[in-house]
């Protein structure tokens, strides 16, 4: 539905985007050249007319208490039973009876029978085939919306999604401390998400997602909104406050487009801000996410969403089968899951790049680390005609240059070494490289490619640093071994 509810967005709002992308920039040249020069003036009238500031003390000693019993010291440490686990989540996901029967098979994927807790929320009623119910969240009806004003008919299911917060509120379940909404096309890493909002306290307010990769939907929309779709969480503390004042802010929104749109603008209204969690992933893009999932930034992958707009994550199966070949490495070690690692191949003239569990690449030739860890644009903007600029991160162009074309090895099995306690990893060639005329070692002698990776149950409780890769020496014809871990001592990528 988000995908209908997209499309509708750019043809409505590109007719005009151009014109207003004009008008923008020259009213923020224009604002910033004003502010400039007051700023300027004011600087230079204070600067001569201030009292001098009165001299930080030196000596503190007067100040000190001398008070016996120390300060209360805050208790950091949560015992590991306090931890937000799985168990505390409850998941609101928006579903519409019409793509169910596909849509229902992405939830699969990652729906854990007896560990995660939440609902469905459709419009209405439908048919279960065997299986589902053990397989699936339960099923709700969302309740009617048809009190609520709306602007364009088709906006109730706006209102509709964006009431699936309150109306898991209501349903009063246990030990809840974090409700978490997406779509039924959105997957969850569910351990990763658990690791995001371990970070956070969830008996405070807060409201934790991502944007979109268009900028323009961004600006359209709002920099201060997390995009449904690509999942976001409230705490429960805010969830109830947003419960006892959602249908009556959602009345005073009637021309707003989406549910995330009028969340947001509820958000607003209690003060609120987007706590910003980047491995929520929106994907509004075309084509293929290769070049983001490729270059991850260095946090935990949290959700992917629009699987049925972009292509398959992995060639030549349909999207729910690439999905599928996700599970493996995402359960032997989830928290390395398409985590990056560069290194090089210097007697061959090589950069290999590793997203763990899914790809490594070889490049000819040597790529800077700083150039490799941007996504490669193998995807399209979201607004079609919209270039580079588009994106609110940077990209990396493709080269036309048939021998800059990277040799992609897809995971074709993973699996975990018990006696040598590490996960062992296999990638292989299922796409032609053009040819190339370069007198240099050619990447096609290379079949396939086995990464050794230990576990690293610590990796998100660190300060974040990509992982480094390192080869490891191999006798087997057309074979690459690489070791992937923590950067030893002086280790970096060059
Ligand atoms: C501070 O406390 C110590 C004992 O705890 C006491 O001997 C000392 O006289 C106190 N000083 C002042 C300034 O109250
Ligand atoms: C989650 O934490 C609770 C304590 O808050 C504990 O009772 C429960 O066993 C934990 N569940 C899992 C699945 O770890
Ligand atoms: C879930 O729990 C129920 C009852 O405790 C059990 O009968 C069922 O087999 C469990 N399902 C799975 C998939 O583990």
């Amino acid at each position: 539905m988000s995908t209908m509810k997209r499309n509708l967005k750019d043809q409505e709002h590109y007719l005009h985007s151009s014109w207003t992308i004009a008008k923008l920039i020259t009213s923020f040249f224009l604002l910033v050249s004003i502010s400039y020069l007051f700023y300027s003036l004011g600087f230079i009238t204070h600067s001569h007319d201030c009292p001098p500031k009165k001299p930080y003390p030196l000596s503190t000693t007067t100040h000190v208490s001398n008070s016996t019993t120390a300060p209360p010291q805050p208790q950091h440490t949560a015992k590991p039973s306090e931890k937000t686990n799985i168990s505390h989540i409850v998941f609101g996901i928006a579903a519409s009876s019409r793509l169910w029967r596909q849509r229902k098979e992405y939830i699969k994927l990652w729906w854990r029978p007896n560990e995660t807790r939440g609902i469905v929320w459709l419009d209405q009623e439908v048919k279960s085939e065997p299986g589902d119910e053990t397989l699936l969240p339960t099923l709700r009806i969302s309740s009617d919306v048809s009190k609520f004003k709306v602007k364009n008919p088709r906006e109730e299911l706006g209102v509709r999604i964006s009431r699936i917060v309150s109306e898991t509120v209501r349903l009063g379940m246990e030990n809840v401390r974090w409700f978490v909404m997406g779509d039924d096309d959105t997957f969850f890493v569910t351990e990763n998400l658990v690791k995001v909002l371990q970070k956070y306290d969830h008996k405070q307010f807060y409201y934790i997602g991502a944007n979109s990769e268009s900028h323009l939907q961004n600006i359209h929309f709002s920099y201060n909104m997390a995009y449904g779709g690509g999942g976001f969480a409230i705490s429960y503390p805010l969830a109830v406050a947003l419960e006892r004042m959602q249908d009556q802010c959602l009345q005073r929104y009637p021309a707003l487009f989406g549910s995330d749109d009028r969340i947001q603008a509820c958000m607003a209204e209690l003060g609120v801000p987007l706590t910003k969690e980047i491995g929520f992933h929106q994907f509004d893009v075309y084509g293929s996410v290769f070049g983001l999932l490729a270059a991850h930034p260095v946090i935990p992958l949290v959700s992917m969403h629009h699987l049925d707009v972009v292509e398959p994550i992995f060639p030549n199966v349909n999207r729910v089968e690439a999905l599928q070949k996700l599970i493996g490495p995402m359960r032997l070690d989830s928290y390395g899951l398409m985590q990056q690692s560069i290194c090089y191949d210097r007697a061959r003239h090589w950069t290999v790049s590793v997203s763990w569990g899914y790809a490594v690449q070889i490049f000819r030739g040597i790529f800077l680390a700083r150039d490799m860890e941007m996504p490669g644009r193998t995807f399209l903007n979201w607004i079609r005609r919209a270039d580079y600029t588009g994106f609110p991160f940077n990209t990396r162009p493709f080269s036309r240059n048939a021998c800059l074309k990277p040799f992609v090895f897809y995971l074709d099995n993973a699996i975990y070494d018990g006696v040598a306690d590490e996960t062992v990893s296999d990638y292989v060639r299922v796409q032609p490289n053009p040819d190339c005329r370069w007198k240099m070692p050619d990447p096609t002698q290379i079949s396939m490619i086995r990464v050794y990776k230990k576990l690293d149950s610590h990796l998100w409780d660190k300060s974040p640093r990509r992982n480094c890769c390192r080869f490891r020496p191999t006798e087997e014809e057309g074979s690459m071994v690489i070791e992937v871990g923590e950067c030893r001592k002086d280790e970096f990528a060059n």
